[in-house]
């Protein structure tokens, strides 16, 4: 039976005996509104810990958008049925008094990372994350942590500041998982009108479809090939397509550039923003 604890003293108390049978801890940390992808993570966590503790939490200071927070899906109770089936033992649930007791007035810096792609586009959504995420770190002093390659910036600025706060917490990376049709699972989905959702899937179409264009192209084409192709469908519209390198998030020119190179794109869909990215190299 999946146990929701909702407060750091009591996540402590259980996890207590399991760190002092030296046992390992896993952490998905996620924000509720759970799919088949969620479920993969925790599946991963749960064949490689022996306890795997699921944050369930909508977390306010990553939003720069006071809309986007009260419209994000939140369903704890269908959260930890999926949760339940899936096998892990705890899911953290806690209140914004409970992870905010006094406002958190940290300030990260991951340059360059945080500086391209959502970085402008989204500013404090990173340090909000770095905030919630590092919090979640020092109440569950995981020995993994995972994370989707969905939100691949997202992974890599949790990688630095893992390094520059010195944790020993592994930071795990899992691969996306898609619908039939290519759509990368997201919890903003469910946003979506279901003429919007067909639409949708047009975004990870072109990202593939441009794996075979860019066999015979430059990168600089293919990036505005795959803008292009995508705008063409009319209801999306393309905030950025950035080709970067896999570890800096820097943007590449050429396919030369890099033996890690990556493809990350922002759509609107409707009110919906969506996020998707494509290895190219690596
Ligand atoms: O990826 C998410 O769902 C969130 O950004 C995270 C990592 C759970 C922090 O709130």
């Amino acid at each position: 039976m999946i146990k929701v604890v909702n407060t750091k003293k009591e996540l402590q108390e259980v996890l207590l005996p399991y760190r002092e049978a030296g046992k390992t801890i896993g952490l998905v940390p996620t924000m509720g509104a759970l799919h088949e992808g969620h479920a993969s993570l925790v599946r991963r966590s749960v064949s490689e810990n022996d306890v795997t503790v699921v944050s369930d939490f909508v977390n306010p200071t990553q939003f720069n958008d006071k809309n986007d927070l009260m419209n994000y899906p939140r369903c704890l109770q269908a959260d930890c049925s999926l949760l339940e089936k899936v096998g892990a033992q705890f899911v953290f649930a806690p209140s914004v008094e409970e992870m905010y007791p006094e406002p958190d007035t940290r300030t990260f810096d991951f340059t360059p990372l945080d500086k391209v792609m959502e970085g402008p586009n989204r500013p404090g959504h990173f340090n909000g994350v770095a905030q919630i995420v590092s919090k979640l770190f020092y109440a569950v002093e995981p020995d993994r942590a995972y994370f989707g390659e969905k939100d691949f910036q997202q992974l890599a600025i949790i990688r630095e500041m893992v390094r520059q706060l010195d944790l020993k917490v592994q930071i795990v990376g899992c691969p996306i998982v898609r619908e039939e049709d290519g759509m990368a699972l997201s919890s903003r989905n469910m946003l979506l009108s279901k003429a919007e959702r067909k639409l949708a899937a047009n975004i990870s179409l072109y990202l593939f479809e441009s794996r075979r264009f860019a066999r015979r192209n430059t990168l600089l084409a293919t990036r505005q090939w795959v803008i292009d192709s995508i705008n063409a469908c009319q209801g999306l519209e393309v905030e950025y397509y950035e080709i970067v390198d896999g570890r800096t998030l820097q943007p590449v020119d050429n396919w030369d550039a890099s033996d890690y190179i990556v493809g990350c794109v922002t759509v609107h869909c409707g009110k919906v923003r969506l996020i998707d990215n494509i290895k190219y190299k690596e």
